[in-house]
């Protein structure tokens, strides 16, 4: 877990799919069934911070601006799963919230890609 990025990418993997089923719960009307998911959505948010927490602690002094990006980032798109989920359960607007998520999403996947463990495909 320290040295590869198979741990930390199963659970962003796993919780992306979560929040898919969350969201089809939800437009589909089956409010129990999606605040249900939804708490094994966030233990995997714990997961991802966790795995995440340890490949920070082990490799960050390689470039610690970069890592602290992605760290930054990877918090940033956790909060936005769980406002929208929220926010769209009370009928409230999420546009701003998806436009944050999907921009966060995308550095956050870049740098992952970018920095030295596992894929690295921009250095
Ligand atoms: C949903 C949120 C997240 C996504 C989509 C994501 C995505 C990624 C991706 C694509 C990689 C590259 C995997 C590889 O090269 O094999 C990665 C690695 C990494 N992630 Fe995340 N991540 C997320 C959250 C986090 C969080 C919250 C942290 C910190 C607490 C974190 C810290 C790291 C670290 C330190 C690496 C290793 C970078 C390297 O040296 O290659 N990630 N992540």
């Amino acid at each position: 877990m320290f040295d590869n990025t198979h741990a930390h990418i199963t659970t962003w993997v796993v919780a992306l799919i979560l929040f898919v089923v969350v969201l089809l719960l939800q437009k589909g009307g089956n409010q129990k069934g999606a605040k249900i998911t939804q708490m094994i959505l966030r233990l995997f948010y714990l997961l991802i911070i966790l795995t995440g927490v340890l490949l920070f602690s082990k490799h960050q002094g390689y470039n610690p601006a970069l890592y602290g990006i992605k760290f930054l980032g990877g918090i940033i798109v956790i909060a936005m799963m769980e406002m929208i989920l929220v926010r769209g359960a009370k009928g409230r607007n999420t546009g701003v919230l998806w436009v944050v998520f999907i921009a966060a999403l995308a550095i956050t996947f870049f740098l992952g890609l970018k920095l030295p463990l596992g894929w690295n495909m921009f250095s």
